[in-house]
């Protein structure tokens, strides 16, 4: 019997909701296909899908990073503004496509609105100049009679945007990454391009580029931009054959957030950094690069199993245990391409793990409660797999067979656990054990389960992998 121990007096933090933000990319069918497909009979006057707006509603994304990825690194902006027919179609040498930029700044500006979601602009450091970025700040966030602002206006948008998050460059340290630098050349132009901004609008929140979290990369960029910026992002995805090491790897992200954490604090330390920097997650997922099926979309569209489903539902776990570092996550991507949401024509198919996001993203409460579980755990050797630095997690374990979070509201009279059941063959049986405080009426547990782990949803069955709710009834403090 496992037993799962919650304190209400015992709170880690205030999990900050940005943690349920998305990422989408002109890569594939995530914009093209998905988020917009002009005359398509499911797309409203504006060209966007209403099926799958409707789908990402109702994941209540509260923040949304666009326009890349490895594709912002050779993206102008300024080819995306204007009649849509006047636009210029490039080829995009990240994905090796054509770019028709029908989609650009104000069509993400007005999907961001109609999503409610905070737009988070990644800018160009591969290709792209600096007053490129300073002229894309002015377009959506100028209130002044200024060239931008006025061209903001000409396009039909009177107020600003007012665009409070700024990506600076994307997966710089990558050789695959148009315009890839070396560290200590990022960090000098990252620093140039900071203040400058800043000069634009002195308001902006600015996203350093990190890595997995611990890299060499990661503590130069701390050290140097920690006093120039708000967040250091980091990007980690895992996936693997191996049942074990797939539900299990999302682990890594503990030792990121930690690693990440620590330098962060060192370095505002010794720098006398007075305002907070945060780590954004802001590219996350499970992908299985050998299980892409690439003669559909030619690129990345995963076919997601119950077992991911549970990797997702540990990280969101995990986002929430480490609630007082992470102010921010995206996860990539949310249409097509990796995605919980997928196309055809005129239908959406919600993915497996499209049900984790939506459960925790609906309802995790304020605060996050420190757990105690006692039950078995797993000893995970590396597997094969383990050649890339992210699948290296055995230094982790044990880890813990039931995987637990909870939140709880400020009056304490709410309480959400979320339990992953990482066993593959069997139910385990736990006592929940709310100390001094006692449960009046009825409880809802709300289920996501299958036949197997690599049972998929599919447009023939869109519910093999699903949600299911039954009221329990509770008296008591267990
Ligand atoms: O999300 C797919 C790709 O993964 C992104 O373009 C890139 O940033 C990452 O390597």
């Amino acid at each position: 019997m496992a037993r799962i121990s919650l304190d209400f007096d015992r709170i880690l933090g205030r999990v900050d909701p940005r943690i349920f933000g998305a990422f989408v990319e002109h890569e594939g069918r995530c914009i093209y296909g998905g988020i917009v497909e002009e005359g398509s009979p499911v797309a409203d006057s504006a060209g966007f899908r209403t099926d799958v707006r409707k789908a990402i509603e109702d994941l209540q994304v509260p923040v949304l990073r666009w326009p890349g990825g490895n594709f912002v690194s050779a993206y102008h902006w300024q080819d995306g503004i204007g009649p849509k027919d006047a636009r210029p179609q490039r080829f995009d040498p990240a994905w090796g496509a054509v770019e028709s930029n029908r989609f650009g700044t104000d069509e993400f500006m007005t999907y961001c609105e109609l999503l409610g979601a905070e737009p988070y602009v990644c800018l160009n450091m591969g290709t792209g100049t600096l007053e490129e970025a300073m002229a894309w700040v002015e377009y959506c966030n100028g209130d002044l009679d200024t060239y931008w602002a006025n061209r903001r206006r000409h396009n039909g948008r009177q107020e600003p945007y007012a665009v409070r998050y700024w990506g600076l460059g994307n997966e710089l340290w990558g050789e695959f990454q148009v315009g890839h630098l070396s560290v200590e050349r990022y960090v000098e132009k990252a620093k140039q391009w900071a203040l400058a901004l800043r000069r634009v609008d002195p308001t902006i929140q600015l996203v350093a580029c990190g890595h997995n979290g611990w890299s060499d990369w990661d503590r130069l960029v701390i050290d140097e931009l920690v006093p120039y910026v708000d967040f250091h992002s980091v990007h980690i995805y895992t996936g693997s054959d191996d049942y074990w090491s797939n539900v299990l790897l999302p682990h890594q992200v503990d030792r990121a957030l930690r690693a990440s954490r620590a330098m962060i604090d060192r370095a505002r330390y010794v720098a006398d950094v007075r305002h907070p920097v945060h780590v954004v997650y802001d590219e996350w997922n499970v992908w299985f690069p050998t299980r892409e099926d690439r003669r559909r979309d030619k690129i990345v569209a995963e076919r997601h199993t119950l077992s991911d489903a549970l990797a997702v539902a540990t990280y969101l776990n995990i986002f929430v245990r480490h609630c007082d570092t992470l102010r921010m996550a995206n996860l990539a991507q949310l249409v097509n391409v990796l995605a919980p949401i997928v196309t055809d024509d005129s239908r959406v198919l919600l993915q497996a793990i499209y049900h984790p996001l939506r459960l925790a993203s609906t309802y995790t409460l304020e605060f996050a409660l420190d757990v105690a579980v006692d039950c078995d755990r797993i000893e995970h050797a590396d597997t094969p797999d383990a050649n890339r630095m992210t699948h290296r997690i055995a230094d982790l374990g044990p880890f813990d067979v039931l995987d637990v979070a909870a939140t709880s509201d400020a009056s304490r009279s709410r309480l959400v656990l979320n339990v992953v059941n990482r066993r593959p063959d069997a139910p385990v049986e736990a006592t929940i054990d709310l100390g001094s405080a006692q449960v009046r009426g009825e409880m809802t547990a709300r289920v996501i389960t299958a036949d197997s782990p690599l049972t998929t949803n599919s447009f023939d069955h869109p519910e093999a992998v699903s949600v299911s709710e039954r009221k329990v009834t509770v008296t008591g403090s267990r």
